[in-house]
């Protein structure tokens, strides 16, 4: 058996979340691979919402087993405020969540320096969601981070005194004043105290050698799926860097993240929009900073699922969207949030990217020079479509227009359309 794989193409959000959770009922084993707390993933079902940040989105199919991968970054104290949500809905991750040993922590400290170093960037700030995600990761590369296997060993307190040490100076030479520094309305204090109870908690769930499990799994003829969290151009080698994440997003971080060998990695979905979202600072060449972007934003309820803050908003962009189909191999494509795009009578897509006095359609190293200008085809509107499983020949014509010209220009077929948040609202070819 091989690893499926499901990615977003954009710059995060697109809808992953949603994507796996309809995808579970096909699998044995859902897999996160990289990122932390930064994600935020979205599941509706039976009138109830979900946001699960950490925790794969498989947890609602009971049969599923879900695996944090090793890739993964961790928050013991948000992790366990996840837990808490999902028990107030009488789900039980203790049962199927099983998480690696291999995965590193994300300790206060590393959320404080989140903090100092981006208030140091002053205009040139990330935007990053301030959850501890560039320093830990840091320290993982610095080769001195913690990991989950740790817990419970006997140096563990004193290895996690010296790093806060170490954090807490390195926060007073950005001039962070710890006293006065809040984490989530919590006091350093509190939240350290907090996060210790967390670390406690952790041995109700299996801490595992997970790609052991993976490989044995799929030896055994159990199906996986890799759930990908932020997007190719947040990914920290192809993104729009500086204005990225910490991690590798794309399908290169499956085999890191999870152990698994690239020869066993089988088909590879690229989630996007039917237009463009992007939250936190960088360059977005289709960004509207007009009408059009807030009715974009009011109406696809663009706000950040981790943050709450307003998602900038703009036309779908191809070169971007080929980059990323090129850089993860992507087999096919899955387009969310049609149904956002309904009233609007003008739909346009940006073909190419006029820098200078040269039209190009390939993604070029600098994204926010003042002359580059997206070049637009423009589209009818659709009107309406129907949010209920039809065969895709009885689309709207002008809606169907719009995926040929998508599939003839990634060179690659839509197979599934989302038109609603709801789980039910997912046409299939
Ligand atoms: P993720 O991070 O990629 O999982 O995406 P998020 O959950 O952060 O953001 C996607 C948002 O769009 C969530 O609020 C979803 O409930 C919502 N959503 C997903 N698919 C659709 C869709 O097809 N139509 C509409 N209107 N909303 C959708
Ligand atoms: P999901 O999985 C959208 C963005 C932040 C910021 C940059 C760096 O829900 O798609 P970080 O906290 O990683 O240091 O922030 O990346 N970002 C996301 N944007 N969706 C996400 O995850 C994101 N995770 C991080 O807004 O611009
Ligand atoms: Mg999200």
């Amino acid at each position: 058996m091989k690893v499926d794989v499901i990615l977003g193409l954009q710059w995060g959000d697109e809808g992953k979340g949603k994507i796996v959770d309809v995808f579970t009922p096909l699998y044995d084993v859902i897999a996160r691979f990289q990122g932390g707390p930064n994600a935020g993933h979205t599941i509706e079902f039976d009138g109830m919402k979900f946001i699960l940040h950490t925790i794969p989105s498989g947890i609602f199919h009971r049969d599923s087993v879900n695996v944090i991968g090793n890739g993964v970054i961790i928050d013991p104290y948000i992790l366990m405020k996840e837990v808490d949500e999902l028990h107030q809905a009488r789900i039980t991750p203790e049962e199927n969540l099983l998480i690696s040993r291999r995965a590193h922590l994300i300790l206060p400290t590393h959320r404080v320096l989140d903090a100092a170093y981006e208030s140091a960037k002053g205009s040139a700030k990330i935007g990053s969601t301030l959850k501890g995600i560039g320093p830990s990761y840091t320290d993982k590369y610095a080769r001195c981070g913690l990991r989950i296997g740790n817990i419970g060993e006997s140096g563990f307190q004193d290895r996690y005194n010296k790093l806060k040490t170490i954090h807490l100076s390195l926060a007073k030479n950005y001039s962070l004043d710890i006293s006065l520094h809040k984490i989530d309305g919590f006091s350093f204090e509190e939240y350290e105290e907090k996060w210790f109870e967390a670390i406690t908690r952790m041995k109700d769930f299996r801490l595992i050698d997970s790609e052991i499990f993976l490989n044995r799994s799929l030896d055994e003829g159990k199906s996986v799926l890799a759930e990908g969290a932020q997007g190719t151009l947040l990914d920290i080698d192809f993104g729009s860097y500086p204005f990225v994440t910490s991690s590798s997003t794309s399908s290169g971080g499956v085999c890191s993240g999870l152990g698994i060998s690239p020869h066993r990695i089988g088909t590879i979905w690229g989630v996007f929009k039917a237009y463009c979202t992007r939250v936190g600072s960088g360059p977005f060449p289709t960004e509207l900073n007009d009408s059009t972007g807030e009715l974009m934003r009011s109406r696809g309820h663009e706000y950040g699922s981790t943050t709450g803050r307003p998602r900038r908003c703009g036309w779908l962009d191809l070169p971007a969207l080929n980059y990323s189909i090129l850089i993860n191999g992507i087999d096919k494509l899955i387009m969310m949030k049609a149904d956002v795009l309904n009233p609007f009578e003008n739909i346009r897509v940006c073909t190419g990217y006029k820098i200078g006095d040269l039209v190009t359609d390939n993604f070029p190293f600098n994204l926010s020079g003042s002359n580059l200008q997206p070049v637009y085809q423009d589209f009818k509107g659709w009107n309406d479509i129907p949010d209920v499983q039809v065969s895709f020949a009885d689309l709207p014509q002008y809606f169907s227009e719009y995926i040929g010209f998508i599939e003839k220009n990634t060179g690659l077929p839509v197979e599934i359309i989302s038109v609603g948040p709801d789980r039910t609202q997912t046409l299939r070819r």
